[in-house]
């Protein structure tokens, strides 16, 4: 049976005076709205009680199997208001089978696409007076799933809950698209051969905080990550895909080799690169072919993907002491590239892809 996440009878609502408040200065991710959608599953029902509830602290015993052991999964995407006032989901179906794939990944029970889908539709439509409609603002959706059984035997939990939270938002970094700095890490990992990179679980972005203080130390914002076994191959940043750009106009970004995020945006990026004259290639980076093709000006563009964000280009890397520079100044496509994305979540242009799912 499909789940339903039905709403409260009586639903609470914030005043218009909260709301349009909030909308002033959203930020991101620091302000939630009245209600969440949640559902239960255990090993002898499977999934059931599906709901929409008001907004609350999540209890927990303190055995709780999350807390210990980090079997957790989640999601990211956004609600957008068009200028008619309706409001859409961008590809709501490609994060709900990275959703299945990441909870496979974790032991967790994979929630069906459709039920996962039905969960962010009736959140954002009770939402519905929350999506702020300025300039790249949005209502930002947070799927998360994790093992809820008390106990603390290391096993898959027999008992889990499902969330879906959303934030009023709007850019990512502060400084808007301002390109940002980056510190190479060749001393930590952000994930190995085997292990969970693919999957969007809280363990990977745990593994990446670190390494971002040293970025930070070193007067860089993001970390760029090598790969575990050779420290010789691209992967990604703490929380965004990596991109570069070449003179050929070839629109290039690491493969998934099972160690990297497949990224929405990623996708979506590499899909529309045609129409901005650029051909997608998806194969292995070496960090030293584009170092050297920075210098050389053969790589003119890099930027950094992910739903939070969009795109935001890149203007340095820090390596071994040494900084490598882009000319942002002479980048022709890399903003191109984000209003094209944007102007179609945005409905500013067609959909011609059939990616956009209407909620209101
Ligand atoms: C995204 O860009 O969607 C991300 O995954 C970053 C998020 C963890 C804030």
């Amino acid at each position: 049976m499909p789940l339903t996440f039905d709403p409260p009878n009586q639903p609470k609502y914030s005043g218009d005076d909260v709301i349009t408040s909030i909308w002033q200065d959203p930020g991101f991710g620091s302000y939630f709205t009245d209600h969440m959608a949640v559902a239960d599953w255990d090993r002898q029902v499977g999934w059931h009680n599906d709901r929409i509830v008001d907004y609350a602290p999540v209890a927990l015993d303190p055995a709780g199997a999350v807390y210990h052991y980090a079997q957790e999964v989640f999601e990211g995407l956004k609600a957008y208001r068009h200028a008619d006032g309706s409001i859409w989901l961008f590809r709501p179906e490609a994060n709900a089978a990275r959703f299945e794939r990441s909870a496979h990944r974790l032991a967790l029970p994979e929630l069906p696409a459709e039920d996962f889908v039905t969960s962010v539709h009736r959140l954002v439509e009770i939402e519905r007076r929350w999506v702020p409609g300025g300039e790249e603002q949005s209502l930002y959706l947070r799927p998360f799933m994790m093992a809820s059984e008390n106990f603390l035997g290391v096993r898959p939990a027999q008992s889990v809950l499902y969330v879906v939270i959303a934030s009023p938002v709007g850019a990512y970094f502060t400084g808007g698209v301002a390109p940002v700095d980056i510190w190479v890490s060749t001393e930590y990992s952000r994930v190995a051969n085997g292990g969970t990179g693919a999957a969007k679980c809280g363990g990977n972005y745990a593994a990446s905080l670190l390494p971002q203080e040293l970025a930070h130390e070193n007067g860089c914002s993001q970390v760029l990550f090598v790969d575990a076994a050779e420290r010789r191959w691209v992967e990604e940043l703490g929380g965004m895909n990596f991109f570069m750009i070449t003179t050929d106009n070839q629109l290039v970004t690491p493969n998934l080799n099972g160690n990297i995020l497949p990224g929405v945006t990623r996708d979506s990026l590499l899909t529309v690169a045609p129409e901005l004259g650029l051909t997608p290639v998806e194969r292995p980076i070496e960090l030293s072919e584009v170092l050297t093709r920075i210098g050389d000006g053969s790589v003119r563009e890099l930027f950094a993907c992910g739903t939070a964000a969009v795109i935001t280009p890149i203007r340095s890397l820090k390596h071994e002491e040494r900084e490598y520079i882009i000319d942002v100044d002479k980048a022709t496509h890399t903003i191109p590239l984000r209003e094209h994305l944007l102007d179609i979540q945005y409905g500013r242009s067609a959909d011609t892809r059939g990616w956009m799912r209407r909620v209101c």
